[in-house]
Formats: structure tokens, C-alpha cells, sequence
């Protein structure tokens, strides 16, 4: 099976000189299709900065990224805007809406960009929000909704394409417990029906637990462990 992603040696650091600072050294890691995965690590381990190298938003200073086999390092620029564009949701843990546009017009921003057919974007819209449990807020502007809001929006504007791997930074870290759940739910059904492949970074260690694939960024590494799921 190929793996939705690969990591080969991967080692990332940022700046020169006396402030160069070694934030990856030599990652290895091979995910693969339809698996809900895990990212910890204390704050500044780099979780973010992993996030951002698997979805062609920077680059890594040594080895190299395969998705879906395809060695990243050979794209242009170009080349990297579209596999972004059409294989990659992003929930920035920023959230990332854009201010002046309302709820569904965000989610719609997203459809758009992803080159999903005009006429499939209502039911997508309608769809997102109903999982996220934000139907009735769609002519609302990110400002008029709570953290937790945005950042549900910001989950459904990622889940109303069906991308191929969907990369979220921390998304349920402004959610109370319940809504938390809810998001899990909505995440393990996505890739339960085979179409996506999500990573997640989480601090919360109830989260964790319901997650079969954590990884542990520590000291530059990586280290897997695998939970056993009780239903
Ligand atoms: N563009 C950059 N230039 C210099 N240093 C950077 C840059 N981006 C990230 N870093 C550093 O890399 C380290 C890892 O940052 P990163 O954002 O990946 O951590 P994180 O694990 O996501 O933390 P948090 O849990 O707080 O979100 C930090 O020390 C940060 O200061
Ligand atoms: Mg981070």
C-alpha cells in the first residue's frame, strides 16, 4: 500500500549562524490511507512545524516527503499550490477564516479553491456545518462567533471537500469536552469511510486516548505508540 505520507530522514531547522535553532533531526514516519493520527509534544516541540512540512507549506533543511509516494521536493511551486489546493484540508490552529467573508461563504472559499463543481457546494455547505453543529450560523461573520465557533468553522470549511489528508493544528483546543467528542466523532467517521486520512496534534490527554496512532515529538525525534481503541 502507499503510504498517504512518508518522511525519510527528515531534519528541519530554522535561522543561521549562533540563532540557528535544530527543531526535527532525522524523522522518520510512514502513515498510511483512512487513519486517524495523532501529534504530541510539549509546546515548541515542533508539531506545528511538522504540520507545515507534510503540507507543502515549507520545506525540510534535510530528507525528503513523499505523498502518496510523490517525492515533494520535486515540485515547483506551482506544483505544491495544487497538491495543497486538492489533496490537503488545513485547520490552522490560527483558524484562518477570512474576516469579511461570512460562515458558508468561507466554506464555500474552500469548495471553490478545491475545484469542487459550483452546483455540489449548498448540500457540502449544508452538510459541514450540520456536523459541526453550526447550521443555524451560516450568514454570521467569524467575529460574531466564539472562539469554539471559529474553530468549528475552520474544521467544516476542511471537511466539506472530502480531501485526501486533512492536517489539523490542535482543533479542539477552544472546544469543551462534549463539542471536543463531537469533533472526534466527526473526524472518525471521515476517515472510517475510507476517503481521508487526518493527523491532529492535541495537548488533551482524554483526546489522546481516543486516538489508535500517537506520536510523540521529544527532543528532536519521534516516537510512536499505538493505542488500544475500546468501544
Ligand atoms: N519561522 C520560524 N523561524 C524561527 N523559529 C521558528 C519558526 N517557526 C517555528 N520556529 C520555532 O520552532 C519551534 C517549534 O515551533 P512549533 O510551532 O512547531 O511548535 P509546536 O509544537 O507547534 O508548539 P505549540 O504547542 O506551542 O503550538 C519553536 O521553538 C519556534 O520558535
Ligand atoms: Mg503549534
Amino acid at each position: 500500500m502507499v503510504p498517504v505520507v512518508k518522511m525519510d530522514s527528515v531534519s528541519k531547522s530554522f535561522g543561521s549562524g549562533n540563532k540557528k535553532v535544530d527543531i526535527l533531526n532525522d524523522i522518520h514516519l510512514y502513515i498510511e490511507p483512512n487513519q486517524l493520527v495523532a501529534l504530541r509534544g510539549r509546546s515548541g516541540s515542533g508539531k506545528t512545524t511538522l504540520l507545515n512540512l507534510i503540507g507543502a507549506l515549507d520545506q525540510p533543511t534535510a530528507g525528503e516527503i513523499y505523498i502518496e509516494g510523490q517525492p515533494i521536493s520535486e515540485y515547483n511551486e506551482k506544483q505544491r499550490s495544487e497538491l495543497r489546493r486538492t489533496k490537503i484540508g488545513f485547520i490552522f490552529q490560527s483558524y484562518g477564516l477570512v474576516p469579511f467573508m461570512t460562515v458558508e461563504e468561507n466554506i464555500e472559499f474552500g469548495l471553490r479553491i478545491a475545484s469542487i463543481p459550483r452546483r455540489d457546494w449548498k448540500v457540502k455547505i449544508e452538510e459541514a456545518l450540520e456536523l459541526v453543529g453550526l447550521a443555524k450560523r451560516s450568514k454570521h461573520y467569524p467575529y460574531e462567533l466564539s472562539g469554539g465557533e471559529q474553530q468549528r468553522v475552520a474544521i467544516s470549511r476542511a471537511i466539506a471537500v472530502r480531501p485526501m489528508l486533512i492536517l489539523a493544528d490542535e482543533p479542539t483546543a477552544e472546544l469543551d469536552s462534549k463539542t471536543g467528542f463531537r469533533m472526534m466523532d466527526v473526524f472518525q467517521k471521515l476517515v472510517d469511510s475510507q476517503t481521508t486520512t487526518i493527523i491532529m496534534t492535541s495537548h488533551d490527554p482524554v483526546i489522546l486516548e481516543m486516538i489508535e496512532h500517537v506520536y510523540t515529538l521529544e527532543a528532536q525525534n519521534i516516537v510512536y505508540e499505538k493505542n488500544e481503541i475500546i468501544i
